[in-house]
């Protein structure tokens, strides 16, 4: 029996099956972290951690902000039913980041951090675009959105903010290779395009 999309089975299953494949990149950074069968994290774990976490950080927040264009193409009303999650996995992962940049790469030094926030840049951006998800995680439940009403989708636009700060973060702190950084700016463009577009079609 094939399962309508939107229907009650539906989020039944694929939530929860969503929910394990946003683990899923978590998992297996535990078991390389701890070495299990096997696995590891190269020469330098720390680095190696913190720029997967921040990757998926940053993979999840894109994805997020594809749901709406994508809903509008296929008019697949149900994919705003996972947009929430994406967006808290995004955070989960940035919010691991931060603290993989602290605790194992500062080892919690708070001058140097400081130092770090003020003098780098790259890492005053990665700061902000935390701080900016902190509010969206927070107001994110159905509650929330229900209390702020009109203010919660103006509010929810900080996502986009984030996203710039984001993709440039990650281009700010390249050394060599910006090839990586490029394809993540250039995925946010054509985002940023779909949206004016519809801005557009959607006033003639
Ligand atoms: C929205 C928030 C953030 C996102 C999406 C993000 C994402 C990323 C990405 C994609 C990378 C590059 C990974 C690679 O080269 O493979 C990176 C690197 C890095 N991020 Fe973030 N980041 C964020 C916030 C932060 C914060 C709050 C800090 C610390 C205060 C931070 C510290 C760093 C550091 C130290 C690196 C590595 C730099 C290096 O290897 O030289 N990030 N981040």
């Amino acid at each position: 029996m094939l399962i309508k999309p939107g229907s009650k089975s539906f989020w039944k299953l694929s939530k929860p099956l969503l929910f394990l494949i946003c683990l899923l990149p978590w998992v297996i950074l535990l078991l390389q972290a701890f070495e299990v069968m096997g696995l590891g994290l190269g020469a330098n774990p720390v680095e190696e951690l913190l720029h997967e976490l921040g990757r998926w950080g940053l993979k999840l927040l894109l994805l997020t902000l594809f749901i709406t264009p994508m809903r509008r193409w296929t008019g697949w009303n149900w994919l705003l039913g996972f947009r929430r999650m994406l967006g808290l996995f995004a955070f989960f992962y940035v919010v691991l980041h931060f603290f993989t940049y602290a605790i194992l790469d500062q080892g919690l030094d708070f001058d140097a951090i400081i130092e770090d926030i003020i003098k780098r840049p790259y890492i005053t951006l990665g700061l902000t675009g935390l701080l900016l998800l902190i509010p969206l995680a927070v107001t994110s439940t159905k509650g929330m959105m229900r209390r702020l009403g009109k203010k919660w989708q103006k509010l929810h636009r900080l996502v986009y903010v984030v996203a710039i700060v984001a993709v440039w973060h990650f281009y700010w702190q390249v050394k060599l290779d910006t090839l990586d950084a490029t394809i993540y700016a250039l995925v946010l463009m054509v985002l940023f395009a779909a949206r004016v577009y519809h801005a557009h079609s959607s006033r003639s």
